[in-house]
């Protein structure tokens, strides 16, 4: 009796006959339960094509086209610029997201000269949470790390030439997260609602203001007014907590994604 499943998800009979470990029977039939439901072997086989096309159509890397041994330039440390951005990315999002747990973006008390909920939240994390001061530094260090690594990263590919054909839309996509990075910085910032964060947002809505025509509609659109207020704290906190995170997530991968497909690039 052949052992060949009768078609691609057919697979029961021809489980039962193969002599496996129930390690890997568990492993196989599950893999099948799925993929009778959901053809993921095709799907993946489809991925997997294009992936090859796709990476047929790159042109040669240096190395390759000569056939050099020498990959030394693999290992220059300031290749890693961009992983460490990411994982300094993954620290500021755990510990954003355990901060999440205490943190509250209110602006009341403020007029009355009393602190603001959210800067007297702030003090509770710093004074009486355990953990708290440690875990209110280890995001504001992360976050600060991942600034100066994306910045670092992106002078890395600059002087590498690495930008150049095929790597455009990569490049393009570089400018787009480093913004995105400096308004995840600004609108945590923002946060504390202390003095510093209260002047920092009159800032921006100033800058808002100087844009012509489209300036008023701008500043009440992100700040919520011309003064900082519970409106500007409720439109940060939207931002860095649930906007930002999903978009920069998702850019990141694709970034990440399109590394992998291309390869990285040689010196120039
Ligand atoms: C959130 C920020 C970013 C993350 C997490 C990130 C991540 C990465 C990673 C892991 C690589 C692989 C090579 C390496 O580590 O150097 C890479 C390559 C690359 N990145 Fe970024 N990156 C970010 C921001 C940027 C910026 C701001 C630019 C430029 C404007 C940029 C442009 C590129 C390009 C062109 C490559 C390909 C380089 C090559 O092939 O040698 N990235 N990025």
């Amino acid at each position: 009796m052949s052992l060949e499943p009768k078609d691609d998800h057919d697979h029961n009979g021809w489980l039962q006959e193969k002599d496996l470990s129930p390690v890997e029977k568990g492993y196989l039939s599950t893999l099948m339960w799925i993929d009778k439901r959901f053809r993921i072997v095709d799907y993946m086989e489809l991925l997997e094509n294009l992936y090859y096309k796709i990476n047929l159509q790159m042109p040669k890397s240096h190395t390759e086209q000569y056939n050099l041994d020498n990959k030394f330039w693999y290992w220059y440390p300031l290749y890693s610029l961009g992983f460490f951005s990411l994982l300094a990315y993954i620290v500021a999002a755990f510990s954003g997201a355990l901060l999440g747990f205490y943190y509250v973006p209110g602006a009341a008390g403020g007029a009355t000269g009393d602190p603001s909920a959210a800067y007297q939240q702030i003090t509770f994390i710093m004074t009486d949470l355990n953990f708290g001061y440690m875990l209110r530094s280890i995001h504001r260090w992360s976050a600060q790390v991942m600034t100066a690594a994306v910045f670092l990263h992106m002078l890395r590919v600059y002087f590498t030439g690495a930008y150049k054909e095929p790597r455009e839309l990569n490049w393009l996509l570089g400018i787009v997260l480093i913004s995105l990075t400096l308004v995840f910085g600004y609108s945590g910032y923002l946060l504390t609602f202390d003095q510093l964060a209260f002047w920092a947002s009159q800032i921006g809505v100033e800058m808002a203001l100087s844009i012509p025509l489209l300036g008023e509609w701008a500043a009440q659109l992100v700040f919520g007014g011309f003064t900082p207020s519970a409106a500007t704290i409720q439109r940060m906190y939207l931002m860095h907590v649930f906007l930002l995170p999903f978009i920069v997530t998702a850019l990141i991968a694709i970034h990440i994604g399109i590394v992998w497909m291309q390869g990285i690039a040689e010196p120039h």
